[in-house]
């Protein structure tokens, strides 16, 4: 886009663009964001706001077709904003982001089958991979298939997206029935639908689980958009929704070398009221510690919404073959399993955890130069 013309205010510079639109840019942005004050390496910012009055005025602005140049009052050279530069960053405009990418809510039919990416492909073609990671932003959920018959294999996918979510079960985890487990999930019993580790400071933000084995009879996977049942919820329960979404809860994990705890909402919600997390798993709900009050209406929204969510409209079920992954949004995507009998066969998954600003990281890496 072409500079038409600007107009100096008291603490803007409007600048008219070609197509009669116009853009307000505060003088102290203009100076704070000078892009020539970027360290030239590390392209960090270099200035130093408090060297200047907040109130600056540029001494001269010169506009060109293609580019601004502003001389400031204690800088020798004038500062030059690229035409396009400044209409990529048009305040309140929010920022182009290849990490945004809009959510789509599903009921259990929506999402039969459910989005699949082949592990080889993605190692190859840094599409298919980006492709994957979209998806998975998407809906929450994806399958990915063709892993070599390997333990690693599922850890190796994770490499080609970032950093392993270290927590107390380890950077990856073994998911086997065994004795003396600390965990339910390494137990043969059903896992109702559930969000993982709602008890730590920061949740982990995706999921991965690896079928090594599972040549054992049941242990079907559950999937449920928890963010679909959350909107459903919040149209015919409002006030329980307004309550679950306002009322700490303590979550704890404990063994004989842990204790973990947090509270955290159910319901969690940015400032602006906007859906962002969801977290639920009955097995590690501490003991309730609100008030009486506030407790007696908990109890009462917290089992409507497990009523709620139980429906069977929600749910996707899939068996994992050996090879496969569930890779999922564990601020979104609820997941449980049947029971499986361990005596029928081998069941060994693999699982680990990558966190949320590592898959934006990929996604916006992946998208350069495209
Ligand atoms: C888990 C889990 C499901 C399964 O390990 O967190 O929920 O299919 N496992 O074993
Ligand atoms: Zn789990």
């Amino acid at each position: 886009m072409n500079i038409a013309n600007v107009h100096n205010g008291e603490r803007t510079l409007t600048v008219k663009w070609d197509d009669e639109s116009h853009t307000e840019y505060p003088y102290i942005w203009l100076r704070d964001n000078d892009p020539a004050e970027l360290h030239p390496d590390t392209r960090e910012r270099v200035f130093d706001l408090t060297s200047v009055d907040v109130t600056i005025k540029p001494v001269d602005v010169t506009a060109e077709d293609r580019a601004l140049s502003i001389t400031w009052p204690s800088k020798a050279d004038p500062s030059v904003y690229p035409a396009d530069w400044l209409h990529a960053h048009q305040p309140g405009a929010g920022r182009y982001d290849p990490a945004d990418v809009s959510r789509q809510l599903w009921l259990g039919a929506d999402l039969d089958p459910i989005p699949r990416a082949n592990a080889a492909e993605c190692r190859q073609d840094s599409k298919a991979l980006r492709s994957m990671l979209a998806d998975l932003k998407r809906f929450g959920l994806v399958i990915v298939d063709h892993l070599d018959d390997d333990l690693e294999a599922g850890l190796n996918f994770g490499d080609l997206i970032g950093y392993k979510r270290d927590n107390n079960f380890g950077a990856t985890f073994t998911v086997i029935s065994k004795p003396d487990p600390n965990n339910l999930a390494y137990t043969a019993v059903e896992l109702p639908l559930h969000t993982d580790l709602p008890n730590q400071e920061h949740v982990p933000g995706y999921q991965f689980l690896h079928a090594f084995k599972n040549t054992a009879t049941g242990g079907e996977s559950v999937f449920a958009d928890g963010f679909a049942i959350c909107q459903d919820f919040k149209s015919e329960s409002p006030d329980d929704y307004a309550l679950l979404a306002s009322t700490d809860v303590p979550w704890r994990f404990h063994d004989d070398t842990h204790d973990i705890r947090s509270h955290r909402p159910i319901i969690g919600e940015l400032s602006d009221g906007t859906l962002d997390a969801f977290a639920f798993n009955a097995h590690i709900a501490d003991l309730p510690d609100m008030s009486t009050e506030r407790m007696i209406r908990y109890y009462s929204a917290y089992q409507r919404l497990m009523k709620h969510m139980r429906q069977a409209k929600y749910a996707v079920r899939y068996r994992l073959k050996a090879g496969e992954m569930a890779a999922f949004d564990n601020y979104r995507v609820l997941h449980g399993r049947t029971a499986f009998d361990p005596e029928s066969g081998e069941r060994h998954y693999q699982g680990y955890y990558i966190d949320r600003v590592e898959v934006d990281s990929r996604l916006r890496v992946l998208d350069r130069g495209n």
